[in-house]
């Protein structure tokens, strides 16, 4: 895992040497492929530059002949490479807090749904898993589960082994499919991870695959017939992040004879306000509940859609 090379940089690196995303791994070096040769050197330079904001030292850039090397060389910049994609740059917070003590209350209520099917020896999956912080309160309540996070993070990935040691972490990307595992799982779980995405087709065929039992995707999903495709970024930032609202309709149509349903979620408790970061969600008081909001001035109303069952039915689109 600490090998892997992030995928957007080992995208450039295939475009330039015209060779697949798959053949760019950490130890791949100058010359040990024909179209890695000076003058295509050149070129990578340029284009890493350009990509990164970032400007190397010419008379250096010779020595920069493996990947491995450029990537330590860009993180000496001060480049935030250990993330395969800048949007998840708003999700930082996760490497730095400690969030085990107080599970969120959103863990409490998949794990309601999913109880059945918790017993000991079930396969569970959790995708876009973090430092772990699901899987780790999953064991406390289930022990004996046999538990796979999955992330794009590496920095989060290493955390997670720290925190849940007995479950095994793989890094893999739900939206294009690069190092998800081949097998299929009792219980899928995802949350937290459907807004960043304008396409749901990607992802939810993914799932499917990974899914022989039920899914769980916990995120935004909109009841109105609208799609919703936004970006973000911090006023001044060059840094955008998307943010996507799509809608039931939307999911079920590409589902199609998959059974399924969205189970509607609201928050039992309120959420203070983090000031520092307007995007991170808090509450406001609302017939007697609580209405969850973010600096996008923005209701977001949760839900839960569960997929039952998914083998040896039919996804339309696919
Ligand atoms: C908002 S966090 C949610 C974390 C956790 N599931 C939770 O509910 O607390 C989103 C997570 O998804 C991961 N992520 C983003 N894009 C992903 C992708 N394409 N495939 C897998 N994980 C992804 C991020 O690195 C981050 O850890």
């Amino acid at each position: 895992m600490s090998d892997g090379v992030p995928e957007r940089l080992r995208n450039i690196l295939a475009d330039i040497f015209a060779v697949p995303a798959s053949q760019i791994t950490a130890d791949l070096a100058a010359g040990s492929i024909p179209t890695w040769n000076s003058l295509r050197h050149l070129e990578m330079i340029r284009a890493i530059e350009l990509e990164y904001g970032v400007q190397f030292d010419p008379a250096q850039t010779h020595a920069l002949s493996t990947v491995a090397l450029l990537q330590r060389e860009l993180k000496a910049r001060g480049v935030t490479i250990g993330y395969l994609d800048p949007i998840v740059e708003h999700n930082r917070f996760y490497a730095t807090e400690d969030r085990k003590t107080q599970p969120k209350e959103y863990f409490k209520f998949l794990t309601s749904l999913a109880d059945p099917l918790l017993t000991p020896g079930a396969r569970v999956l959790d995708i876009g898993c973090a430092t772990g912080e699901f899987l780790h309160y999953l064991e406390s309540v289930y022990p004996g589960l046999h538990m796979t996070g999955i992330d794009i993070s590496e920095e989060f990935l290493d955390k997670a082994h720290k925190s849940v040691p007995k479950a095994r972490f793989v890094q893999g990307n739900i939206q294009t499919k690069e190092g998800l595992p081949d097998t299929r799982f009792d219980v899928v779980f995802m949350a937290g991870v459907n807004y960043l995405f304008a396409d749901p087709a990607p992802w939810l065929k993914n799932i499917v695959e990974l899914t022989e039992g039920t899914a769980y995707v916990f995120g935004i999903f909109n009841p109105e017939d609208l799609d919703i495709r936004m970006m973000v970024s911090r006023s001044g930032s060059a840094e955008v992040q998307p943010w996507n609202l799509i809608s039931q309709k939307f999911i079920s149509s590409h589902l199609g004879d998959v059974s399924h349903r969205f189970i509607p979620w609201n928050m039992p408790i309120p959420n203070p306000r983090v000031h520092e970061d307007p995007l991170r969600s808090w509450t406001i008081p609302s017939d007697g509940g609580y209405l969850i909001v973010n600096g996008m001035q923005m209701i977001q109303r949760f839900a839960v859609l569960e997929i039952t069952n998914p083998r040896n039915q039919r996804l339309h689109r696919s």
